[in-house]
């Protein structure tokens, strides 16, 4: 049987990475982009030209009625939705004495309140088929705090504590909830704190030697949305190279 897996924020970075992914390996993938429908389309079109079921969606994640108008498309277009990978995600560095009431609410709005709600609207497929998949990017910011993106940090953490709470009530369903927290992984999100002092020093210690590639977030996804993890929920998957060990810094 072949799976729909819902992508958000497939039109650039982690998201493009996890849409190609999960197209080459037959799902059927739907994914979302808010600004960048170009990208978004080209894509679409890249992968669909190489016969893989693909179809890109408006989504504001920020807004309950986006998020209801794009499950409702993704269903008929698709039929269900029986992965969910809540990628799309905000960053906004800023010392934390500037951080204004508007940065915090849209922060936790958009990257939580965003995967909130997701999860609301798809679960009902999920345990109509007592089978699901729940992913949702996080970040190492989320377990170990931030100095420039504090309310970015707390989304992220709050995100790892929401995913266990479905694994908590949904896993005797056969909805598998889990997060992946990257480090630093090349893309738009990280490039300018990759150009700042503070980011060299940080990829100058990470023990592996360099900042991940999408794609290796990508394959840590694969593995999750896969039958072989069924026995894994709850679970906080680093792709860090090494930046945090399980034990501490
Ligand atoms: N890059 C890193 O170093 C790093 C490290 C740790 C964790 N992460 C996490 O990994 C995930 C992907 O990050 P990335 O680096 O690939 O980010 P990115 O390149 O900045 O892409 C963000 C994606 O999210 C979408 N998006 C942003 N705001 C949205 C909203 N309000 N509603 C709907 N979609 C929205 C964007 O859509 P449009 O482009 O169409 O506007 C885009 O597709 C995020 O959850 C991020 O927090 C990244």
């Amino acid at each position: 049987m072949l799976r729909t897996a819902l992508i958000t924020g497939g039109s650039r970075g982690i998201g493009k990475a996890i849409v190609k992914r999960l197209a080459e390996e037959g799902y059927k993938v739907a994914f979302t982009y808010r600004t960048n429908k170009e990208s978004a389309l080209e894509l679409e079109k890249q992968l669909s030209k190489k016969g893989y079921g693909v179809k890109c969606f408006y989504l504001e994640q920020s807004e309950r009625e986006s998020v209801k108008e794009l499950i409702k498309s993704v269903a008929e277009y698709f039929g269900s939705v029986d992965i969910l990978v809540n990628n799309a995600a905000m960053s906004q560095e800023k010392p934390f004495e500037t951080i204004t009431d508007d940065d915090w609410e849209k922060m936790l709005k958009v990257n939580l309140q965003g995967p909130f709600m997701l999860i609301q609207e798809t679960l009902p497929f999920m345990l109509k088929q007592k089978w699901g998949r729940i992913i949702n990017i996080t970040s190492i910011g989320g377990q170990w705090g931030g100095f420039n993106q504090v309310h970015y940090a707390a989304s992220k953490a709050a995100l790892i504590n929401l995913t266990h709470s479905i694994a908590k009530i949904y896993s005797r369903y056969g909805i598998t909830s889990n997060a992946v927290a990257p480090g630093l992984v090349e893309t738009d999100m990280s490039a300018y704190e990759l150009t700042t002092e503070a980011g060299k020093k940080k990829v100058e210690n990470i023990p592996v030697g360099r900042v991940a590639k999408p794609e290796e977030v990508a394959a840590v996804v694969s593995f999750l949305a896969s039958e072989k993890a069924a026995y894994i929920t709850g679970q906080t998957i680093n792709v860090n190279g090494g930046m945090l060990f399980s034990f501490g810094v």
